[in-house]
């Protein structure tokens, strides 16, 4: 009898896939488009980081082509471990991590690990849309909660509250956010902990931004609930490798070699050379200066967004990022639906963004932008034709 699982139709609207068609049709179209799409870094690794990779690239050994063990080599993750406590404080033994093919994997196999079909997952709505086709998948059923621009995208404890239930096998939460570039108060992180060691859930805490904060603080849900929280990291953005495909999950001692029986499956291990750049960066001198230095050129892009949104579209309304690289924006003065507005706008002027359906059932007038791609002058140019396609001046 040939034919599908009838899970793999949740797959198939991927945005994911749309973002890789629309890349394609640029490419073989070969416009100048002005990319305030994708979270695609833009500055490199640092140089002698590279350098030290390069050079053992020339040595006549296996070493740097071969398999790894598939919970990741333990240098990358003794690396990690140090990094953890450097940047957060924590503790976080070796064995508590590891290593996946990018930040998506690692949201596959602890979502593989955890959701059996009808366990209740709790995300907020706007939220990274990777999620979402994951959870289908696995038949989880989804709980949204609504976080208001008005309230800086902060969940509500009330809110949060009245979804969660017994039935409650995760709450996932990104901070800083990917869409809307708010980091998590701690004041909210505490209520989650609180509930979740009332109901008795995971918490999935997606720390893909942790290190790009340009405001405050970054909450580690780690240190108030260590034996609940699963953490999901990627180097896509620090150091900007999301092509080397590396990212890794901590968490208590128990999952950990349950996400690693996943990954063998999936991929055996993640790339080797990869994770060799990942410990010799976390390692080098210039792991913290290069994350002040991404972090200053991040800063002053999304100063020059922020700037050109207030000028040229006056009337839309968002909230400044205080981390992560995007800037989600309410158009909803100007705009309907967000979906055509981002087509129109790709066809009529050139300007890539993702619409605001991508995470959100409710503000479906919105855009993400994101401020890191492109130089500070398309920024601007990007967001002033943002400002003319919407009719705002
Ligand atoms: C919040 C968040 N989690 C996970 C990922 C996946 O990262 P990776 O590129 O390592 O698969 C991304 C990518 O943009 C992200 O924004």
């Amino acid at each position: 009898m040939r034919g599908f699982s009838p899970r793999i139709s949740a797959l198939r609207e991927s945005p994911t896939r749309k973002i890789d068609e629309l890349r394609e049709r640029l490419r073989k179209e070969n416009r100048d488009v002005i990319l305030l799409s994708t979270g695609q870094p833009s500055v490199p690794p640092p140089r002698e980081v590279r350098e030290t990779l390069a050079e053992l690239l020339k040595i006549d050994s296996m070493e740097l082509y071969g398999y790894t063990p598939s919970q990741g080599i333990l240098e990358a993750r003794q690396a990690i471990s140090e990094d953890l406590k450097r940047v957060g404080g924590l503790d976080v033994p070796p064995e508590q991590i590891v290593l996946t093919a990018g930040g998506q994997a690692a949201m596959f196999s602890t979502l593989a690990t955890l959701i059996e079909p009808g366990d209740e997952v709790v995300i907020m709505d706007p939220t990274y849309f990777g999620y979402r086709p994951l959870l289908e998948y696995f038949g989880a059923v989804i709980k949204r909660v609504v976080t208001r621009l008005e309230d800086g995208f902060q969940p509500d404890p009330e809110t949060l509250k009245s979804v969660v239930s017994r039935k409650t096998k995760a709450v996932i939460l990104v901070s800083p956010d990917n869409p809307t570039g708010r980091t998590l108060s701690t004041e909210a992180a505490k209520a989650v902990v609180d509930l979740a060691k009332e109901y008795d859930f995971w918490i999935i805490t997606d720390e893909a931004y942790k290190t790009l904060i340009y405001e405050g603080e970054h909450v580690y849900f780690y240190k108030l609930a260590p034996e609940r929280t699963i953490s999901i990291n990627t180097f896509s953005k620090d150091p900007a490798i999301p092509g080397w495909r590396l990212g890794y999950v901590y968490g208590p001692p128990e999952v950990i070699p349950k996400i690693k029986l996943m990954n063998e499956e999936m991929v055996y291990c993640p790339p080797s050379f990869a994770q060799r750049l990942a410990a010799i960066y976390l390692r080098s001198e210039a792991r913290m200066r290069y994350i002040k230095e991404v972090v200053e050129v991040y800063r002053q892009k999304r100063d020059v967004a922020i700037s050109a949104l207030r000028r040229y579209i006056p009337e839309a309304r968002f909230v400044t990022p205080s981390g992560s690289m995007f800037i989600f924006v309410d158009l909803a003065r100007y705009v309907q639906d967000g979906e055509s507005f981002a087509r129109e706008l790709l066809e009529r002027y050139n300007v890539a963004v993702v619409p605001g359906s991508y995470f959100s059932d409710v503000y479906k007038a919105a855009v993400r932008i994101s401020f890191v791609t492109e130089t500070p002058q398309r920024i601007e140019e990007g967001i002033r034709r943002i400002g003319e396609a919407v009719g705002a001046r």
